[in-house]
């Protein structure tokens, strides 16, 4: 198959876009489109054998559950029993870049959420993402890599992963946030943080006045199904320090991911800032120039907890 690519970088160029978009979507397609976090792999979240495709094209276990899309929060109670809890976050933070897992109504096929009760939800707020959901109705989506693989943040990371694979992608330009939404499970009495991203467990927790579980029960054992898998991880080793004084670095091959303000500390080599709009590309570049490690320098406390889950599974990988 040829996977076609649809501009959509200038305000003008997005009607046309989501228009080829969706009639692809309502044939059972997939299609790659841009959001806020990273960019998504859509495909009607109504339609079961277009969600296989999705696990198919990313070679993604099928236990592994899907995040469903919506234009709106007010569509939630359309595929979901949304409590309070979720309505106070609603009106906060969507659209943007959090996901609520809630307890799930008949409708959602069970593919999308590999057989569990409830499902994820999420409005993004890019405005690629807005009108193309406004136009197909409902879309699951996961990040639109090959499984394993660091979240594309550019079209071109789709297509370097998924090119023959998927129908069409929608370039949108580069993801302002870079890293995956933040998940947080509603579904029972606790509020737990299955995933941290740009919305932290303490904004949730003013918020709501309650208490956020960092989502590692007491055995340490992952409570979102995709954590348990190797993740966000490049081809180059990562090699993360943190410390108050820089660590040597050998130049030959090698590239350091760091705060501008360190950059004096390691020279004569590859330096790059340590963002998260920039760690996926910079990941897949350092893949692309076949370097031997990636140095991530950051003294304490530098690192949010989003940025820091990301580099730590990367590290381990
Ligand atoms: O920012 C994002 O969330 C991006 C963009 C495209 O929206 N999507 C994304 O999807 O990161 P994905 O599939 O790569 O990650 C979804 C995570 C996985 O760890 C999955 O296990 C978890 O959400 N998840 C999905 N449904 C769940 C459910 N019902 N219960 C618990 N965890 C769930
Ligand atoms: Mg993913």
């Amino acid at each position: 198959m040829t996977t076609l690519i649809f501009d959509a970088t200038s305000p003008a160029s997005i009607d046309d876009a989501v228009d080829g978009a969706a009639r692809l979507l309502r044939r059972g397609e997939v299609v790659a489109f841009p959001t806020e976090t990273v960019y998504g792999l859509g495909a009607d979240a109504l339609d079961p054998e277009a969600i296989r495709r999705v696990f198919a094209a990313k070679g993604r276990p099928s236990d592994n559950p899907l995040i469903v899309h919506l234009a709106a929060a007010a569509d939630m109670n359309r595929c979901a029993i949304p409590d309070e809890r979720a309505a106070l976050l609603a009106d906060a933070f969507m659209p943007g870049p959090l996901t609520l897992v809630l307890r799930s109504l008949p409708v959602i096929p069970d593919i999308a959420r590999a057989g569990l009760p409830t499902v994820a939800l999420r409005v993004p707020a890019h405005p690629v993402a807005a009108a193309l959901l406004a136009r197909s109705g409902p879309l699951v989506a996961p990040s639109a890599n090959i499984s394993g693989r660091p979240s594309p943040t550019l079209a071109r990371h789709v297509i370097d992963d998924l090119a023959g694979r998927i129908a069409a992608v929608i370039d949108g330009g580069a993801c302002g946030v870079g890293i995956e939404s933040t998940v947080v499970d509603l579904s029972g009495a606790d509020v737990l943080l299955l995933r941290p991203g740009m919305i932290t467990a303490a904004e949730i927790e003013l918020l709501l006045g309650l208490p956020v579980i960092t989502a590692t029960g007491a055995t340490g054992a992952p409570r979102a199904p995709g954590m348990k898998y190797r993740h966000y991880a490049p081809g180059t080793p990562v090699r993360l320090v943190i410390a108050d004084t820089p660590p040597p670095v050998d130049p030959a091959r090698r590239m350091v991911l760091t705060a501008p303000r360190h950059y004096g500390d390691f020279p004569g080599i590859d330096v790059r800032d340590l963002s998260a709009p920039t760690l996926y590309a910079a990941f897949r570049d350092a893949d692309l120039l076949g370097l031997v490690e990636i140095v991530i320098y950051a003294a304490p406390g530098e690192l949010d907890a989003g940025l820091l889950d990301r580099i730590r599974k990367a590290a381990a990988g």
